[in-house]
């Protein structure tokens, strides 16, 4: 599904990312941990266009993405949601909505869709983004991702400052996701019990680099620890 080759990402000349390698297989959770300041965002951005590696590959579903403008990835199947949310404060629940389908007008199954897995949603449609509490936008986040239906869905600490009731019930969407199949989601998440429940793969990374890596059977609790641990 997703294939990132050893790539090298740098803000000007100081360099962020070197040679790091991931992979997603389709209806696979992949979770992506470490540090503040480790480059966790920036391989997100890597991957939605936003960041051009300078040198390896990104692939996605078969296509050679690694210098396609992030509006091609979106369309070949790519959804972010970036860290902090990022919605469109003065814009209705409904607006945001319908901005993520990209299209005139979302399919309407697929609102269905999210607005069940996001009950809550359905009963502010007409309120203005700005003025729901800080879990409500991270739902709306998530709910105007998927409203475009990606096959991958990148979320960037989606649990990050927010209240544990919505922690539980993102983390529910993800498991009923991930049940459901058929959608990858590559996650960045600094709850690591959170992180061991729900991945079937996993990356630690730790200054710029992959530190560690493994199936969900090899996470060793301790090591990610230590790699986590300031
Ligand atoms: N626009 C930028 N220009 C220059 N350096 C940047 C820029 N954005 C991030 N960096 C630096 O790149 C490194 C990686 O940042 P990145 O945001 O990818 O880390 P992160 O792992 O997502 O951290 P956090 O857990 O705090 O979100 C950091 O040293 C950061 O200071
Ligand atoms: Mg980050």
């Amino acid at each position: 599904m997703l294939a990132v080759n050893g790539i090298d990402v740098y803000y000007g000349e100081s360099r962020v990312l070197s040679h790091v390698g991931l992979s997603v297989g389709t209806g696979q959770v992949v979770c992506v941990m470490g540090r503040n300041g480790v480059g966790k965002t920036t391989l997100l951005k890597a991957v939605v266009g936003l960041l051009v590696p300078r040198t390896g590959t990104i692939e996605f579903r078969g296509h050679e993405i690694t210098r396609r403008p992030p509006y091609e990835r979106a369309r070949l199947g790519i959804g972010y949601v970036p860290q902090g949310r990022e919605i469109f404060a003065s814009l209705s629940v409904r607006e945001n909505l319908v901005l993520g389908a990209r299209r005139k007008q979302p399919v309407p199954a697929q609102l269905e869709y999210v607005l069940s897995l996001f009950p809550g949603l359905g009963a502010m449609l007409g309120k203005r983004g700005g003025d729901l509490s800080g879990g409500q936008q991270q739902q709306l986040a998530i709910a105007r991702a998927l409203v475009a239906d990606p096959a991958l869905l990148l979320l960037d600490e989606p649990t990050e400052g927010i209240q544990p009731s919505i922690v539980d019930e993102i983390a529910d969407v993800l498991r009923r996701i991930r049940k459901e199949g058929g959608r990858s989601i590559l996650l960045v998440e600094q709850y690591l019990e959170f992180a061991r429940s729900i991945c079937d793969r996993f990356y630690v990374m730790d200054k710029g680099v992959v530190a560690l890596e493994g199936e969900r059977q090899t996470f060793d609790v301790d090591a990610v620890s230590a790699l986590l641990s300031v």
